[in-house]
């Protein structure tokens, strides 16, 4: 069976550890922070034995988790079969990571990005082996959404997108193909969309938080609205894709807003630290930002 490294253990990095662990798969986990390790060790767990209880998945919680190592380098990544790039939205920092995976991995790993915004083939630029080099491009929170969209730079080899399919079929995850490599790929052009109407209503004060979300979820069968969306996905995330985004000369794509710019440097973060567009309260509940409140 493949070995998968994940570099990253954020929120998406963590999930896709989880994924790619109950998928079957052994899964070396890095990250720079020993402190992100640490947390998302702690959530992985807790969602892989709450899984376990309700017979969502297949193997036991102990037997998924002993497939999970964390590793303080990358030495293994040339043990691996696979890669997942999952760091910050940072262009220059994904493609020095890149650069470095070429020389350390063998040249038939694949490497892959879950960039959300960064075209592929720019990921691959500084690497010798472009054809290896893939979007896989998951969904958070991962363990609980089946979407992942394949993307296929302008150098990537038809059998490495083949076997890109494969294996995230393999994980019960659904893959969309993206067939051009171009800024936000699909569903976040779909999705930024509404978020960004959704933003500007509410921040004109012709719409609430609670009611966009209600509207979305009543009207459209939504699960849940966007600001419940941004909440789960990180808001300091948004603003890193947006900022990726303009530097790309995607503006048009661009979630770009004074009112989430002041609540990420506000420290509302969302879900994370227990509050952003929602205040998470310990009873499970959530009360709406007041926005007016906002400095
Ligand atoms: N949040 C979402 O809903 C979402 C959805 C899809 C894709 N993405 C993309 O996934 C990626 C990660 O997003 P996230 O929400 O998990 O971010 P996050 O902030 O939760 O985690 C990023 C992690 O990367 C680590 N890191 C930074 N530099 C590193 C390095 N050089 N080596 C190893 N680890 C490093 C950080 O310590 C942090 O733990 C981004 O590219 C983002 O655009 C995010």
């Amino acid at each position: 069976m493949d070995k998968v490294f994940v570099l990253g253990a954020g929120f998406m990095g963590g999930g896709i550890t989880q994924v790619v662990a109950q998928g079957g798969y052994t899964v070396y986990l890095y990250d720079t922070s020993p402190a992100a390790l640490e947390s998302t060790l702690k959530q992985i767990r807790w969602s892989t034995e709450k899984l376990a209880s309700k017979g969502k998945i297949k193997d036991s919680a102990k037997a998924v988790l002993d497939r999970i190592t964390t590793v303080k380098d990358l030495s293994l990544v040339s043990q691996c079969q696979w890669v997942i790039e999952a760091v910050y939205e940072d262009e220059q920092l994904k493609k020095g990571i890149f650069k470095d995976l070429d020389t350390r991995c063998k040249p038939e790993t694949i490497l892959a990005s879950n960039t959300s915004s960064i075209p592929i083939t720019r990921l691959a630029s500084p690497t010798t082996h472009p054809e290896r080099v893939i979007g896989l491009h998951f969904f958070g929170p991962v363990p609980m959404m089946k979407l992942v969209e394949v993307i296929k730079g302008e150098k990537t080899s038809d059998a490495v997108f083949q076997k890109s399919l494969y294996f995230i079929n393999s994980l019960g995850q659904y893959p969309v193909k993206v067939m051009k490599d171009i800024p936000g790929f699909i569903m976040n052009r779909v999705s930024g969309a509404s978020f960004r109407e959704a933003l500007s209503l509410v921040e004109k004060g012709i719409a609430s938080i609670e009611d966009v979300d209600k509207g979305m979820h009543y009207g459209f069968n939504w699960n849940i609205g966007p600001f419940e969306i941004a909440d789960n996905a990180g808001l300091d995330t948004y603003v890193r894709v947006g900022k990726a985004f303009q530097a790309l000369g995607a503006e048009e794509v661009a979630v770009t807003s004074e009112l989430l710019e002041k609540m990420v440097a506000a420290g509302r973060l969302g879900r994370k630290v227990g509050k952003g567009f929602y205040d998470y309260l310990p009873d499970g509940t959530k009360v709406p930002f007041d926005i007016t409140t906002i400095k």
